[in-house]
């Protein structure tokens, strides 16, 4: 299976990690994901339900499937949505490359953050195409590194992710998928598709960004491949760790961070 060299692992503190993004990213990459009253929506590849409880909780009057492949996460992710007493979401188990499901039953279908991590992207895109009800929506959001920037600007921080984009190369996946998105849906033949930078930008002046944003999830996710960047001498352990140091320096008081997530929709010919 694919995902068994899932880069950010499976461990409390990437859920944490997972949660935290969500949270923070809410109003900038969920603000337009509304779905019509009575959608019946696919969220491809749940994870631990992070943007499934943002997803369905805007969404009141539509119904979602969620599915992953890790059953772990999947019992994360129904445990956190039965806490918050959230009742439009049912989770199951599936492969994105093999959805059991019937041609064209959804009238939705929302991936979040997954492409990246996939060995086959257009693959996934066509098998979650097929599900797609024609004139059905499909949304995609990735992110991108390369849209990283920020101040004091460090070599030692542009190495230490430079990390995680080579491990993520390695494992067969794109940590620079976001630029390829309006390529990815327009290869699968969707229509009127409408790909926005969707920039998230960060000074002291945005407190809870610094924390949720710079903090607890992209230099958290880029510390959690340290261990695995120094063991395979990608990088040396004093290099990585004065990277990991000058990205929390970006969240002192005259730091600045910025980095470019992307969402497209596309319709279903
Ligand atoms: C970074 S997580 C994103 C989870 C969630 N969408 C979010 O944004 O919080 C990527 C997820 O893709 C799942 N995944 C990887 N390969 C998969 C596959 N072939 N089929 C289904 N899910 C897969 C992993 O198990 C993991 O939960």
């Amino acid at each position: 299976m694919e995902n068994t060299e899932y880069v950010h692992g499976y461990s409390d503190r990437e859920a944490l990690r997972l949660n935290d993004q969500a949270d923070t990213l809410d109003n900038i990459i969920h603000n337009d994901t509304i779905f019509p009253k009575d959608s019946f929506v696919l969220e491809a590849s749940c994870g631990v339900g992070a943007q499934t409880k943002i997803i369905a909780a805007k969404n009141p009057d539509s119904n979602f499937i969620s599915v992953d492949i890790s059953e772990d996460s999947l019992g994360e992710a129904r445990q956190l949505i039965k806490s918050l007493d959230i009742k439009n979401v049912e989770f199951r188990q599936a492969d994105l490359y093999g959805l059991p499901f019937e041609d064209g039953i959804f009238d939705s279908v929302i991936v979040c953050l997954v492409l990246e991590h996939l060995h086959h992207p257009k693959q996934a895109l066509t098998e979650l195409n097929r599900v797609l009800k024609k004139g059905g929506t499909m949304i995609a959001i990735e992110g991108d590194h390369g849209s990283t920037f920020f101040y004091p600007d460090s070599k030692s921080a542009h190495s230490a992710i430079d990390c995680q984009v080579r491990l993520q190369r390695q494992n067969g996946g794109n940590s620079n998928i976001g630029r390829e998105l309006y390529p990815l849906l327009k290869s699968i033949g969707l229509s009127d598709i409408l790909v926005s930078p969707r920039m998230v930008y960060v000074d002291s002046s945005r407190p809870q960004l610094v924390e949720g944003f710079i903090k607890n999830t992209f230099t958290a996710m880029i510390e959690g491949v340290g261990d695995k960047a120094v063991r395979q001498g990608i990088i040396d352990k004093l290099t990585f760790e004065k990277g990991i140091k000058d990205l929390y320096r970006t969240a002192e008081p005259d730091g600045v961070f910025s980095y470019t997530f992307f969402k497209g929709f596309g319709t279903k010919k």
